[in-house]
């Protein structure tokens, strides 16, 4: 496998890419082709990470980037499908991994019967993951997924995640009900809302001095997540004080938003993240 000299591989069972380039830090490994996390020159890490994450084959990492693939959360028709689909659990292989002085690109790919997905990561002073569908079958296929962004934050009751004002979504903390966002989202309990995408750049303040913003492409939905204390305390992987660090604003494609892939064609959903002081 080659490697260019910024990025180097750490373990062998579970191989992950630690990129030390001139424009930031950040660390990918092959299991879901998943940023586990990304450090812009001179900022603090921007992803969370849960310490009690498991890292083993069929165990999703809890935090950094996973890739929610080919359906978002719940199977849309199979209950015994498993949450989230099935790119977050496996080894993708690595495609390429090449620099120059913007950054590390690195291509990882997965195929699975009628699936087909290349991921896309390139880190820098800004980190953009991409996600293209392929469809290389002969019948339409229908898509949904996310790029389930954990990011880190000072304390979530000083999170604010503005521009999803004044627009719709479905909020899912209990029985699922439409809604209209009014202000900027803040959390003071459990939040699981889909929003229909504004087009517009989003932006986490949590009164830390530092903004990240997340542009996102190729994605009808935008979900907002925190689990809060309960579901945190229930949650084998992540501390049950975690909630407090981290807040969840991913590139969606939700269920009833689900793309349609022709033959022949592909859709790529992305996100670029950045910080701003
Ligand atoms: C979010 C969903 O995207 O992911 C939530 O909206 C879900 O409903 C959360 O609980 C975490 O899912 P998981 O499978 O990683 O625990």
């Amino acid at each position: 496998m080659h490697l260019p000299p910024n990025v180097r591989l750490s373990g062998s069972d579970y191989p992950v890419f630690e990129i030390d380039h001139p424009t930031c830090k950040a660390r990918v490994a092959l299991h879901g082709a998943h940023v586990m996390s990304w450090k812009p020159r001179d900022e603090d890490e921007v992803l969370y990470l849960s310490p009690d994450s498991v890292y083993k084959e069929g165990k999703a990492i809890r935090g950094g980037i996973p890739i929610c693939w080919p359906w978002f959360n719940a199977h849309p028709t199979n209950p015994d499908a498993p949450s989230h689909g099935l790119a977050r659990t496996r080894f993708w292989e690595m495609i390429s991994a090449e620099e120059d002085e913007n950054g590390v690109t690195m291509r990882f790919g997965m195929e699975e019967g009628i699936w087909k997905a290349e991921v896309t990561v390139k880190a820098g002073l800004e980190l953009e993951v991409s996600l293209e569908t392929l469809n290389t079958n002969e019948i339409p296929i229908v898509v949904s997924g996310a790029l389930h962004s954990y990011f880190s934050v000072s304390d979530i009751g000083n999170v604010r995640v503005v521009n999803l004002e004044d627009t719709d979504y479905l909020d899912t903390v209990e029985e699922p009900t439409r809604r209209k966002q009014k202000g900027a989202v803040k959390f003071a309990g459990e939040v699981d809302s889909i929003y229909d995408s504004s087009g517009k750049v989003l932006l986490v303040d949590d009164d830390s001095g530092r903004t990240i913003l997340i542009e996102k492409s190729g994605s009808p939905s935008t979900v907002v997540w925190n689990p809060w204390l309960e579901k945190a305390a229930a949650m084998g992987d992540l501390p049950d004080d975690g909630y407090l660090a981290f807040c969840c604003v991913e590139a969606a494609i939700a269920n009833d938003r689900a793309v349609i892939v022709m033959p022949g064609s592909s859709h790529v959903l992305s996100t670029r993240i950045s910080v701003e002081e």
